[in-house]
């Protein structure tokens, strides 16, 4: 029997999760707004009980913590690197604890009021046994509140450094895009998923949230050129070409820098459920 998310696994110890452990406060302020919508449609109350999936480096299982009072949050994840730098983060909190462990087949030793994710249930090579698993560890009435991502048309900005960094490779169209990413993309996929996993009411809430990419735009190309689809793209640009495809990418951001930051738009959805 072939071990599940064992790519999955291997990906988040090693390259993806290296590159956002060593990156991780600029990605949570560029992810911020996406938490903010979490936590609001999540509606915590003080005393809950939390499980954070895929945690990665714990921003949302800290800050959804800070709102429970006297209740508590765990973060799961599979990567130890990411979970090291959230366990650092934690020191000193009480009632936040994370465990490394699949999401999709651990048997979590306690009951919770609330699962949330941001982005991290969009990697189970089986989706549905994974979100049967989540819903085996809330209680009577517990609910779901995940974030995924909108279809990649519905986020500029990825399309925009996209289509200026294919103007220096010859680049095949689907290439660079990540199934992964937009798995969750679709709403009527997402809600027969959660329906069949066993989730009752599911509401899926598409929203349109700016993303504060940079402090100008040398500093947001930078970091749309080394992340997801990106900076797959850029692998493909003869490393002569970086310097110009980094500015050209640049230019094309000028134009959305407002009050101190290059702003850019995301489409993400809020999925709810409930056991
Ligand atoms: C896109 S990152 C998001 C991390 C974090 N939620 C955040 O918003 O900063 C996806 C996370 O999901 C985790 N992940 C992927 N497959 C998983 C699984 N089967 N069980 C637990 N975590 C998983 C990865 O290790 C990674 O930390």
């Amino acid at each position: 029997v072939t071990e599940p998310n064992v790519d999955q696994r291997a990906d988040w110890n090693c390259g993806s999760g290296l590159r956002w452990a060593a990156d991780a406060d600029r990605r949570d302020r560029v992810l911020a707004p996406v938490l903010d919508a979490l936590l609001a449609a999540a509606e915590l109350q003080a005393g809950e009980e939390l499980v954070d999936i895929g945690c990665g480096c714990g921003a949302a299982t800290l800050a959804a913590a800070e709102r429970l009072g006297a209740g508590a949050a765990l973060g799961v994840d599979i990567a130890r690197t990411m979970l090291d730098i959230a366990r650092q983060r934690a020191v000193g909190i009480q009632r936040v604890s994370f465990l490394e462990a699949d999401a999709q087949t651990v048997r979590f030793e306690q009951t919770f009021d609330v699962a949330i994710s941001r982005f991290g249930t969009l990697f189970f090579d089986d989706p549905v046994g994974a979100f049967r698993n989540i819903r085996g560890a809330l209680r009577d009435g517990g609910r779901l509140c995940i974030a995924t991502w909108q279809p990649l048309e519905a986020n500029e900005w990825l399309t925009l450094p996209g289509s200026v960094l294919r103007r220096f490779a010859e680049i095949p169209p689907g290439h660079g895009t990540d199934a992964e990413m937009f798995s969750q993309a679709g709403p009527a996929h997402v809600e027969a998923m959660l329906s069949q996993a066993g989730w009752r009411d599911v509401r899926v809430h598409s929203e349109i949230v700016e993303l504060p990419m940079g402090a100008d735009a040398a500093e947001a190309a930078d970091y749309l050129a080394t992340t997801g689809p990106g900076r797959r793209i850029m692998q493909e640009i003869d490393v002569d070409d970086h310097p110009a495809a980094l500015a050209a990418v640049a230019d094309a951001l000028v134009p959305f820098v407002r009050d101190g930051a290059v702003r850019m738009s995301a489409g993400i959805n809020i999925v709810h459920g409930r056991f």
